[in-house]
C-alpha cells in the first residue's frame, strides 16, 4: 500500500447489547441474525414479567433517527498527516489528534479501541442559544427512505428531515446530535472506565435522562457543580455562576475513584527510613487485572531477596501492576514496597505511604475557585502570548488534571476528549505525565470549524498570519498542544543552585542588625526530569470523504488495528492489506 492513505473504513459499531442478547436468548434471533422482538416479549410474558407499553423514559422527535446515526457505518476514511507524524517528537508518539466530525471519528475508533479507553472528558456545545450550536447533517434521505429505514410514518419522517436540513437548535436537535456520540463513546470505555460531561442549565435535564438511558441510571456517579465565573453578569433574577459535570461509570461496581488529597492515615509502621502506613495493593485487582488487559503493565520488579517478582493474581494467573515501570522502579529504589508472601509462595505488593502520601480526603461535589473559566483564559493568554484568549471558554487544565487524578488514570491508560476545543485535555495529560513520569495517552478529536473573524478576530488573524493556515479551531488545538509540550520542556531544564546578594529592604529606614545592608538569597537546585521518558508529541489523522472509484480491497487495512499501531507501521513503511 502506498504511504498516502492509511485508512480504516466501513466499520460497523460493535453492539455488545445485541451480542449479550444473542448469548442468552438465541431462540429470539432468526437465521439471518435479526432480533425478533415479539418472540422476546412472549418469552418475558411467559416468565410473568409485565410487558406494559407504558414506561418512564426520554423521547424526542428524531430519537429513532439518532439510533440510525449510531449504527450507520463510517462514510469517511482516516488519513495520516505524514509530514507532521514523521517529525522526531511525533514519530514514536502514542497521543492522537484527529481532525473531523467526532461522530465519524468515533465510528473509526469503535473497533480497535473497543473497551480500551479509561476516561472520557467532553465539553460539548451547551446549546445556550448563543454558542452557535445548530444541528447539521449532510445525509440526504428522502421521506420514503427514512420511513423505510427507521419504520416511522411519513409525517414524522418529514418533520425529522426538516430539522436536519434547517439548522435547528431545538432540544430534539441537540439530543439527536448527542445520542450517537454518547452511545458509541460508551462502547469505547473499559469496564472500569468513566465519562465526564460538562453541561449547563440549558440541557442538563435532557442530558441526565439521556445518560441514564445510555449508561444506565445505576451507573450514575455524581453531578458536580462547578463555579464557572466569579460574580456573573447582571441578570433579571439570579446571577448564574456555575455549570455542571455529569459523571457516569461504564460499570459502577468496577469503578475506582482514588480521592484527591489523602486522608490522614496513622503512620503505625516503621522501617529504616522512618514511619509509614500500609497503602493500597500494587497488584491490580478486579476488572482489567489480567496480563492481556494491559500487557505493558506486566514486568518484573526486584523482590525482597533481589529476585524478579511479577504481578501474579490470587489464583496464580498472570496479572498486571497498578503503576507503570518508572513509578514501580522508584518505589523499589526508595524501599517503599511491602512484599507479603501468599500461601502459594508468590508475593503481593503494597505501597508504603509516608508523609503527605498518607493524607486522603475525597473530592466534594462542588468545584470552586481554582476551576473557574478565568484560569483557563489566563493559561491560553500565557501560552499564546496574547492579551486576550485565542479561544473562548476553555476549561482550566487543573480541572481536567484533577479529574484524571480522581479517576486514577495510570500509565498506559487512554484518555479521550472528542470535543477538544483548545486541547485542554491533552495539555492536562502531558502535565500529569511530567509530574510523575507517567505514560498516560490522549486521543483528541476536533472538527475543522471555521473561525468567524467577526467573533474572534484575534484567533482568525493569528491562525492566518502566524500559523499560515486556514483559520479553523483545529489549528488552535494543534498549536496549543505544541505550545503546552514546549512549556513542559522549558520548565524542565536543570537549574543550578545559586546565591545572590540583594539590598536590604530595611525596617523603618534602617537595615536589619548584622546584615550590613545586604542579604544573601539562595535558590535551591532544581533537577530536570528526563524528558525522554514522557511523550510530548502527538500524531495527526484526519477524516476524508470516500471517493467513488476508491479501491478498498487493495488499500484497506485491518480496522482492528489501533492508530498507535498504524503510526508504528507508517514509521516502518510496511502497511500491507
Ligand atoms: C466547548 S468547546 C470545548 C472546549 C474545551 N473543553 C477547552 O477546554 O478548550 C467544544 C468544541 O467542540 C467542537 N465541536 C463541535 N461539534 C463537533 C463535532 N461534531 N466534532 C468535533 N468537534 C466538534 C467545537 O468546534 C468546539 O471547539
Amino acid at each position: 500500500m502506498s504511504n498516502e492513505q492509511k485508512i480504516t473504513t466501513d466499520i460497523k459499531v460493535p453492539n455488545k447489547d445485541l451480542e449479550t442478547l444473542k448469548i442468552h436468548f438465541p431462540h429470539c434471533f432468526d437465521k439471518d441474525g435479526n432480533f425478533q422482538l415479539e418472540k422476546f416479549k412472549n418469552n418475558l410474558t411467559e416468565k410473568k414479567i409485565n410487558f406494559s407499553t407504558e414506561s418512564y423514559g426520554l423521547d424526542w422527535l428524531g430519537k429513532s433517527y439518532a439510533r440510525l446515526l449510531a449504527s450507520d457505518p463510517a462514510t469517511t476514511l482516516l488519513k495520516a498527516d505524514e509530514t507532521h507524524n514523521s517529525k522526531p517528537e511525533n514519530v514514536n508518539s502514542e497521543n492522537l489528534l484527529i481532525k473531523g466530525d467526532n461522530l465519524e471519528v468515533l465510528k473509526h475508533l469503535a473497533n480497535a479501541y473497543y473497551e480500551q479507553v479509561k476516561m472520557i472528558y467532553i465539553d460539548p456545545p451547551y446549546n445556550t442559544g448563543s454558542d452557535g450550536f445548530v444541528y447539521e447533517d449532510d445525509r440526504k434521505f428522502t421521506v420514503k427512505e427514512l420511513q423505510n429505514l427507521i419504520g416511522i410514518d411519513a409525517e414524522k419522517a418529514k418533520r425529522i428531515l426538516d430539522f436536519t436540513k434547517q439548522k435547528s437548535n431545538s432540544h430534539s436537535a441537540w439530543l439527536t446530535f448527542m445520542y450517537p456520540r454518547l452511545y458509541i463513546a460508551k462502547q469505547l470505555l473499559k469496564d472500569d472506565g468513566v465519562i465526564f460531561v460538562s453541561i449547563d442549565d440549558n440541557e442538563v435535564a435532557q442530558l441526565k435522562m439521556l445518560m441514564d438511558e445510555i449508561y444506565g441510571e445505576e451507573n450514575f456517579v455524581i453531578q458536580f457543580t462547578r463555579e464557572a465565573i466569579k460574580g456573573g453578569s447582571q441578570s433579571k433574577f439570579v446571577r448564574e455562576t456555575h455549570d455542571f459535570i455529569l459523571v457516569y461509570a461504564k460499570k459502577i461496581n468496577d469503578l475506582e475513584f482514588v480521592g484527591f488529597e489523602k486522608e490522614e492515615l496513622e503512620l503505625n509502621l516503621t522501617d529504616a527510613n522512618g514511619k509509614y502506613a500500609k497503602g493500597r495493593e500494587l497488584n491490580k485487582w478486579g476488572a482489567g487485572s489480567r496480563r492481556e488487559d494491559s500487557p505493558g503493565m506486566w514486568f518484573p520488579i526486584k523482590g525482597p531477596e533481589g529476585e524478579d517478582v511479577y504481578p501474579l493474581r490470587n489464583d496464580g494467573s498472570e496479572g498486571r501492576w497498578r503503576l507503570g515501570k518508572a513509578k514501580m522502579k522508584k518505589l523499589v529504589d526508595d524501599g517503599d514496597i511491602i512484599f507479603e508472601k501468599r500461601d502459594n509462595g508468590t508475593y503481593i505488593a503494597y505501597e508504603k505511604l509516608r508523609g503527605n502520601k498518607s493524607k486522603y480526603t475525597q473530592f466534594i461535589s462542588i468545584l470552586k475557585d481554582k476551576y473557574i473559566n478565568a484560569k483557563g483564559t489566563e493559561e491560553l493568554k500565557n501560552l499564546f502570548k496574547q492579551e486576550r484568549a485565542i479561544f473562548d471558554f476553555s476549561k482550566p487544565s487543573i480541572l481536567i488534571k484533577d479529574l484524571l487524578i480522581l479517576s486514577d488514570i495510570q500509565d498506559g491508560d487512554i484518555v479521550l476528549d472528542y470535543f477538544a476545543g483548545s486541547g485542554t485535555t491533552g495539555d492536562a495529560v502531558m502535565q500529569l505525565n511530567a509530574e510523575d513520569l507517567g505514560s498516560r495517552k490522549y486521543i483528541l478529536v476536533q472538527i475543522p470549524e471555521p473561525i468567524d473573524p467577526k467573533k474572534n478576530k484575534l484567533a482568525f488573524d493569528f491562525v492566518k498570519t502566524e500559523l499560515k493556515a486556514e483559520p479553523t479551531i483545529f489549528e488552535i488545538t494543534k498549536e496549543r498542544l505544541k505550545r503546552a509540550a514546549n512549556k513542559i520542556r522549558e520548565e524542565n531544564i536543570d537549574v543550578p543552585a545559586k546565591s545572590e546578594k540583594i539590598k536590604c529592604a530595611g525596617i523603618d529606614g534602617d537595615h536589619c542588625p548584622a546584615c550590613k545592608g545586604e542579604h544573601t538569597i539562595r535558590t535551591e537546585q532544581k533537577e530536570a526530569i528526563d524528558l525522554d521518558l514522557i511523550d510530548l508529541g502527538f500524531k495527526i489523522f484526519e477524516t476524508t470523504p470516500i471517493w467513488e472509484d476508491y479501491n478498498f480491497e487493495a488499500e484497506q487495512f485491518d480496522s482492528s488495528q489501533t492508530l498507535f499501531d498504524a503510526g508504528k507501521l507508517i514509521e516502518d513503511d510496511c502497511i500491507s492489506p
